[in-house]
Formats: structure tokens, sequence, C-alpha cells
């Protein structure tokens, strides 16, 4: 019996450009839905302003800086072992407006570095083509409601498909696709909460995504190209038959993603719910194809928490994305921002998107977000976010030791400290690495190590074995 992690699993982190990045302008990018989001926190919700208002506050603006730190810190990367980094390409670096006849060069070349540092230090990329930064420029077409927003989504494809060939060979075409029905905006420049406009705009990037998926590895055919879910998973809040089949519900609207991307057609459930809501997808000739030849070669997902589904209730429980699931867990501890801390269910959610698309899986996201505290003598003691983190790892190891489930790898959310995305904030920090700047962008942005690295490391070295 083969023990403990694969040989080749991919050990790293993972972080989203308009999250970490910063130099907002830099190099003629243009504007993304990202940075038209103000700062929030857990009270207050971020703003989407129209358009950059003078006097306001964009964390995406100045970020951690990584835009000019990057060398320094894919370098503390390799310190920790890392084989992996999943970063996103900006769109808006490559495409200012998304709708340019030619890509900027500056931007193009910026990613070029980008990899070439990560080869230096033998570290493979994995990408994510849209992490939550849709082109502004787009919105003049309604956004993904438009079908022509596929052809600038190819046409942004092809570019970076073709000029990274040999540098890249991991790919996710949008991160957490199905944030398309909790945080549209978010997904993908979409500021409407109507259902059908949402699932017409999930259509047009369930095609964006097939189609990029078969351009991939027309490309190159070493090219892997996994889909990205955003970890919805949840538990009914007793036995009653009930409650069951309202988390069946639940479920339902978030595994039809996974559904669509790793079947290649909308199950039945989903089309029998759009007839009685009276949706109408806008499916032309050859769509139906299209998907079905776009399947993903693995799925890859976030995992944060798990949420409790039940009955109708009064309370209310805010989960991943802002989902209102009614029921906090009383068997789970939380975290500062109310994330209910789940190890075990990391082992369940691998079991069970594995029993129903039985193709690689792989975390790429996980972590606390915490507020960290500097000592006096300049040290991070973060054994919270260790505790976190092995607890995970180590159900992590029992889905691929005890169950056999084929996991390829795991990145960490943060490993460098990066705004959050749900409330804008830079002191919900999830990094191995601390960056010295605050909620209002101000700091020396000096790298501190916490004590999470030095573990990291560790666990890597050991491929996994020393927790
Ligand atoms: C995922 C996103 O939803 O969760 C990331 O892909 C995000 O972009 C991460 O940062 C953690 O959420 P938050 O809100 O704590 O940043």
């Amino acid at each position: 019996m083969s023990k403990g992690f694969p040989k080749n699993f991919l050990w790293g982190g993972a972080t989203a450009a308009n999250q970490c990045e910063g130099a907002y302008l830099t190099d003629g990018k243009g504007l993304s839905t990202a940075d038209v989001m103000s700062a929030g926190n857990l009270e207050r919700p971020r703003e989407i302003t129209n358009g950059v208002m003078e006097g306001k506050y964009y964390p995406s603006h100045v970020a951690v800086d990584h835009y000019n730190h990057f060398e320094e810190d894919i370098a503390l990367f390799a310190e920790m072992g890392f084989k992996c980094y999943r970063l996103s390409i900006n769109w808006t670096r490559i495409f200012p407006n998304g709708d340019d006849e030619n890509p900027n060069e500056a931007g193009l070349k910026h990613y070029d570095q980008v990899f070439d540092t990560c080869k230096k230090y033998g570290i493979e990329p994995l990408v994510t083509i849209s992490h939550f930064e849709t082109p502004l420029g787009l919105l003049k077409y309604g956004s993904w409601e438009n079908r022509k927003v596929i052809d600038f989504y190819m046409r942004y494809c092809e570019i970076i498909f073709k000029r990274y060939k040999g540098k890249v060979i991991y790919w996710l075409t949008f991160n957490e696709i199905n944030v398309m029905s909790t945080k549209a905006w978010m997904a993908g420049g979409i500021n409407s909460d109507d259902e059908q406009v949402r699932m017409i705009a999930a259509y047009h990037q369930f095609l964006a995504s097939a189609k990029a998926v078969q351009l991939a590895h027309e490309i190159d055919p070493n090219n892997k190209v996994g889909m990205m879910y955003a970890g919805h998973f949840a538990y009914p809040n007793s036995c009653d038959p009930e409650d069951i089949q309202t988390n069946v519900d639940f479920m339902h609207k978030m595994l039809f993603y996974c559904d669509v991307k790793c079947r290649g057609y909308y199950p039945a459930y989903k089309l029998k719910e759009f007839e009685r809501k009276g949706i109408i997808l806008p499916i032309q000739d050859g769509d139906k194809e299209v998907l079905l030849k776009g399947k993903v070669d693995f799925l890859s997902y976030s995992y944060y928490l798990t949420h409790v589904v039940g009955k109708e209730t009064s309370l209310e429980f805010k989960g991943l994305n802002g989902v209102k699931t009614g029921y906090k867990n009383p068997y789970l501890p939380t975290s500062e921002w109310g994330w209910a801390i789940n190890p075990m269910g990391l082992r369940y959610s691998l079991n069970l998107l594995y029993d129903r698309y039985q193709i690689p899986l792989m975390i790429v996201e996980n972590g606390l977000g915490a507020i960290d505290k500097v000592e006096e003598d300049g040290k991070i003691h973060d054994s919270y976010r260790i505790d976190y983190l092995r607890e995970h790892l180590k159900e992590m190891k029992k889905a691929i030791e005890v169950d056999g489930v084929p996991v390829m790898g795991y990145t960490m959310w943060g490993p460098i400290d990066l705004i959050s995305a749900s409330t804008g904030e830079m002191e919900k920090r999830y990094g191995f690495i601390y960056v010295d700047v605050d909620d209002n962008g101000y700091g020396t942005f000096k790298r501190i190590k916490k004590d999470s690295f030095y573990w990291y490391k560790k666990v890597i070295e050991s491929n996994g074995e020393d927790l």
C-alpha cells in the first residue's frame, strides 16, 4: 500500500493579482472590476463605485505591491520549498480595456519575468486566467451577459497560451465559477440579482471555459486545464427528512457548476429548475458539443469551511461568499471572521467530489484569515494558523491514503498576506509571510517570516510527513 502524499505532489500557495499586485495602472494596465471595489469590513460591505472616485480608498490599487516585489516574494516561496505557485494573470495588464485589438507588451513581459523567476527555483506556475478581474471596459457590452465577451476572453486566452507555452502547463479558466450565484460582480462584472441574468452570464462563462480547454490542448498537448469551484459544502441541520432535502437542494445550486464543467452538460435537476422559473438560456447551434468537448482535466477548489442547511429559520448566519445558510454548526469553532473551522469536512468534500466525477482533484485554496500581532522582537507567533493548516492536511492525507482520492496538490491561500476578497481588509491575514501594510494602504511593505513559514517549510521538506 502506498503511504503518504504522492511523490510529485504540488505543494505551494495561491494568490490573485488584484489582491496582491497593486500597481493598478502601471505599465499600461487598465481598470478591472476589482479596482472599483472600496474597502469594507464584516459590518460594512465593500462598495462598488461607478469608476474610481477621488478620495476613496481602493485596496487593489496598492495591495502588497507584489508587482514590484515578485522576485523577493517568489524567492521566499522557494525558501519554503514551493513546488507550485498559483497566481492569476490580471486580464487588464494584457488587454487594458478587454476589447483591445492588440495585447499590451509590457503586461505580457511582466508575467514572462514572473514565470522565469518561478522556473529559476523549479516552481511550477498554476495560472488562473480570470480571478475576479473582469476588465471594466467590457461593461459597455453588459459584461458576461453578452455572448461577445466570450470572443474577448478567447482572444486573451490565445495570446497567453501561445506566449507562455512551455512556461505554464497548469491553467484554471475561472476562479470560483459558482460565485456567479453569490457575488456576480466579482465573478464577472454582473451587477444584478436577477437570476436569469446571472444564469446567462454563467452560461457564457461555461462556453468560454470549454473553448479555452480545447484551445489550450490544441496549442500545447501538455496543457492541463482545470475548473475552480468555490468550496460550498453543507451538512443538513438534523436528520429530519425535510432538512436532508433542503441540503440536497442547496448543494445542487452550487454543484451544478461542477456538473457542467466536469460532465459537459447541464444536469437534469437544473434544467427542470430553469423550466419552473421560466429561465431560458441563449443556446445556439453547436453549443452542446462545445460544452461536451471542453470538459476539464481536473477539478480544483477552495476549501475554508462548511455550512449547515435546513428548514427556514430566523437565524442569519453568513457563510462563504456571504451565503445565508441559517445555522451555525454547534460542533465547530469559528474564525475571527465567523467561518466554521472544519478539517474533517475537507476529507468529506474530497470524497464527495471524487465519487461524483472520478477525475483528479486539487485543493487550490485553504487557510485561516486572522489578525496577526508583530511582537516586540519583530516576530509573529501564529500557532493558530499552524494548527488550522495541520489539521486540514491530516484530513487531506487520510483522503489520499485511506480513501484513495487522487489529489494533485495543495496551494494554501495567501502564502503572503494580501487583501481579503470579501471584506477588502488587509488585517484579515492568511500568510506565512507578513507584509507591513495596514487597512489604509500605509506601511513599509517589509516582508517578515511568521512562525508558520518555518513550519510549512518542514511540511514540504518531509512531503507532508512532518506535520
Ligand atoms: C476565495 C477567493 O473565495 O476565498 C479568494 O478565491 C479569497 O480570492 C479567498 O481571497 C478568501 O476569502 P477572503 O474573503 O477571506 O479573502
